[in-house]
């Protein structure tokens, strides 16, 4: 005889099929407050995937619209379908790179869980790969695509940041900025660990990343409207567009932080002589012009660092007041270490300029490193 446990044991056994199709992909789709949406992503995926065997992975960060949870009540009887809920994180790129990580298929697709993306193309695009594409890139600016109803300031962004993209990518795309493509794995372990995973644009940074000779092939589809719940593309996205192409570009011989800081730095140094300027046209004394200009600037350096250098550790409420007065003792020392070492390379009979800029580079370094590990701490 054997006791109700073992016999439980038995049956839970995993048991490896093997009468069961290998599973070929593995379909990642991004959600945050999508609850409306998901239902019909599972339909329309059935209806498009025929007889492939794929799975779906929905990665969501803990949309306050309960889209996690409905999911839940889809795989209850879908076991093609799982969740991902994350907490405490937001994020696109971070979110694709997880389901990634979570999936098991040869080839992976990714595509937004809003209905926007056409998932009848899905079948072709997974035999292109399988047929040897390392990625396949769904288009919208191919012969066949379209950017479906979009307004004119949205389609001039999208056409001037892919412009852009080109700085990074090792090959010609004519949609790097699509957030719907089909990746076989190796390509997707070959550049993953490379990734900045921040923001929207996950298939640039992935290709950005990866080996520089790959074989990337476009499908044409057009771009739906989205019906229900809203676009979550805002300044915070293209701000960390911005720093994606810093960190591929200059980024890999100076942190994209520091790249970022010093920007921030040359436009405080605008404003300094802004307000110099403004008291000398009205006849003040130059020490006053000077003293108050480096107030005004230090102060709209921090806020600027604040919401963008920072963005990620950004200081708000008490903290933010707490943290302009550690950037003010953190500057004030940093000036006197930039004059102090202007000071030293100057009696070294280097010229002035070399002396002022050497003083305002060992200044520009201490502020940012200090300040990162004081004022931007946690
Ligand atoms: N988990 C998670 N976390 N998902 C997110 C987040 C997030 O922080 N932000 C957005 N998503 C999900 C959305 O729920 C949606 O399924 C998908 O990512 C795309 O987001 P949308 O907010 O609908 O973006 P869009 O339609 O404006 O932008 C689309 O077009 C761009 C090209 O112009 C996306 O496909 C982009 O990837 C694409 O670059
Ligand atoms: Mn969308």
């Amino acid at each position: 005889t054997i006791s109700a446990t073992e016999k439980t044991a038995e049956v839970n056994t995993v048991q490896q099929d093997a009468s069961l199709k290998p599973l070929e992909l593995s379909v990642v789709l991004p959600c945050f407050n999508e609850v409306a949406n998901v239902d019909r992503c599972v339909e329309v995926l059935a209806e498009a995937m025929g007889s492939t065997r794929y799975e779906v992975i929905f990665v969501d960060d803990d949309s306050p619209d309960g889209t996690a949870a409905r999911v839940r009540e889809i795989a209850k009887r879908n076991p093609q379908v799982r969740i991902v809920q994350r907490i405490g994180r937001r994020g696109l790129s971070s979110a694709v790179i997880e389901g990634m990580m979570a999936s098991a298929a040869p080839h992976i697709a990714v595509m937004d869980a809003d209905l926007q993306h056409d998932e009848r193309i899905l079948p072709k695009m997974l035999r292109r790969a399988q047929d040897g594409a390392d990625v396949v890139v769904g288009s919208r600016y191919i012969e066949g695509g379209s950017v479906g109803e979009w307004d004119e300031t949205r389609s001039a962004m999208s056409r001037f940041a892919t412009k852009l993209s080109t700085l990074i990518l090792p090959t010609e795309v004519s949609d790097p900025m699509s957030g719907f493509f089909v990746i076989s794995r190796d390509m997707m372990m070959d550049s993953v660990r490379n990734t900045s995973g921040e923001g929207f644009k996950i298939l640039l940074d992935l290709l950005a990343s990866g080996p520089k000779s790959v074989r990337v092939e476009e499908v044409p589809y057009t771009f739906r409207t989205r019906e229900a719940g809203e676009s979550k593309l805002d300044t915070a996205v293209l701000l960390g567009y911005a720093n994606l192409l810093i960190e591929k570009t200059i980024g890999r011989f100076i942190p994209a932080r520091f790249v970022m800081f010093a920007a921030v730095g040359g436009l405080g140094l605008i404003v300094h002589l802004m307000v110099v300027g403004l008291f000398m046209a009205t006849d003040q004394r130059f020490v006053v012009a000077q003293s108050v200009a480096t107030i005004v600037a230090i102060a709209f350096n921090y806020s600027l660092n604040n919401v963008l250098t920072f963005r990620d550790k950004r200081l708000k409420g008490w903290g933010w007041l707490r943290g302009l007065v550690s950037f003010y003792v953190v500057c004030s020392l940093g000036a006197a270490s930039n004059v102090g070492i202007a000071n030293v390379v100057f009696e070294n009979d280097y010229g002035w300029w070399v002396a002022a800029i050497a003083g305002v580079m060992v200044g520009a370094v201490w502020n940012y490193a200090v300040s990162t590990v004081v004022t931007w701490r946690k």
